[in-house]
Formats: C-alpha cells, structure tokens, sequence
C-alpha cells in the first residue's frame, strides 16, 4: 500500500512538474519528457502528449531492460532516461527539454565553456555538447551519457538538454540554471568574445560548491 501511494505521488510529481516546465519557458508543447528512479523501475513521462493533457495515470513505469511494466507509450526518449539512472546510481531524476537558449547554442554545436562560474553547479569546468543523433536512438543515448561524464547535465546537437538531480526538484532546477548560463553567454557573445575562466579559477569554485547547496 506504501509502495503504491508511493508510485502515485511520483506520478503526480512528474505530471506537476512537466507543467512547471512549460510555465518556466523551458518546453512548449509536448516537446520534452521527465524521469524518477522508483526502486527496480523508474517512472517516465508517456510519448507525445501535451502537459496539460498529462494525468498521474498517463506515466509509464518501466524496468531496466527496457520492458514497460505499466502503461502504454513510453517517452521515446526512455533510453537514454533509462541509461543515465542505470549507470549513475546517484542520480534519481532527469529532465530532458528543447529550452530556446540551450537548443540555440545546441543548434551550433557548441559546448558552455567556463565563461561564468556558475557552469561548475553541472560538475565540472563546461557543459559539453553531444554530438547528433536521431531522436529516441540508442545512439543519442551513448552521445548523452559520454557528454554526462562526470557531469549533471549537457546539450544535445540540434536538439536540447539534459540536466539531471538526485531527485526531480533537483534535476529541475539545474535545467533552469543551465537555460541561464546559455542565455547569459549567448547575450555575451552578441557583444564580443566573453573571458573564460581557469581551471584553476574552476577547481577553487568546485571546491567551495561542495557543501554549498541546501536541498
Ligand atoms: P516524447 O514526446 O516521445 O517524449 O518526445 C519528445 C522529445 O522531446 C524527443 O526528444
């Protein structure tokens, strides 16, 4: 009964939270999809369907090889969700969407390099981008999850972001700062060729971050 009452209150978190995206700016659309780990299985959002069409009931759980245990028209994005919960065991949520400032930089291929501080809040010195890859592939997936080592979130040519948290609150607001960081340096690149910091300079916030962030 616990376990149920569970699953039901991560099916309305992810119904919730896909709505907050869209009222973020960061999906419009039925663009984009949402992820929570959920003991052997993880919840994902269903395959092109509107936020406001979405109810608790509309999420699809599924199990690690692949298989859908409830539901009926997983994300087509579920392998690289599936990927990035199974190979990094302390992450909990992931939150994939096509924000305008992360797809524009997406779009050219290029990664966020250190021009803010902030770029460490994603683990480390930039945000790298994948390469290409057809959507729902499981070569997207292999892209994104290299572009993710050691990191919590990276761009993904001609397409959008990830960003991922040890839960969906955390993987939320991490894809909202990485909107940020790409509309920052994307206004600063209008203006000229933004200073970039050192690793040095990097490591020292790195190591200040840790313990930093409050839950
Ligand atoms: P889904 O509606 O299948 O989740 O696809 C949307 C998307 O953003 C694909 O990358």
């Amino acid at each position: 009964m616990q376990e149920e009452m569970t699953e039901y209150a991560f099916r309305q978190k992810l119904v919730a939270a896909s709505l907050r995206l869209v009222e973020l700016g960061l999906n419009r659309g039925a663009a984009g999809n949402l992820s929570l780990r959920h003991g052997k299985h993880f919840l994902i959002t269903p395959s092109a369907l509107l936020p406001e069409a979405m109810h608790p009931e509309d999420m699809v759980l599924m199990d690690f090889s692949g298989k859908v245990v409830t539901g009926e028209r997983p994300s087509s994005e579920w392998r690289f969700h599936r990927d990035i919960l199974a190979s990094r065991p302390e992450i909990g949520s992931v939150v994939h969407v096509h924000s305008p400032f992360a797809t524009t930089l997406a779009c050219l291929g290029r990664e966020v390099p250190p021009f803010h501080y902030m770029i460490a809040a994603a683990g480390g010195t930039s945000i790298r981008c994948a390469p290409y890859a057809l959507f729902g592939t499981q070569a997207l997936s292999d892209h994104a999850l290299a572009a993710l080592h050691d990191r919590r979130a990276c761009l993904l040519a001609n397409h959008g972001m990830i960003a991922a948290g040890r839960d969906l609150d955390e993987a939320l607001g991490l894809a909202v700062e990485v909107e940020s960081l790409c509309e920052q340096y994307w206004r600063a690149l209008q203006i000229g060729e933004p200073n970039i910091l050192s690793d040095a300079e990097m490591n020292e916030v790195m190591e200040k971050f840790r313990g930093y962030w409050r839950r």
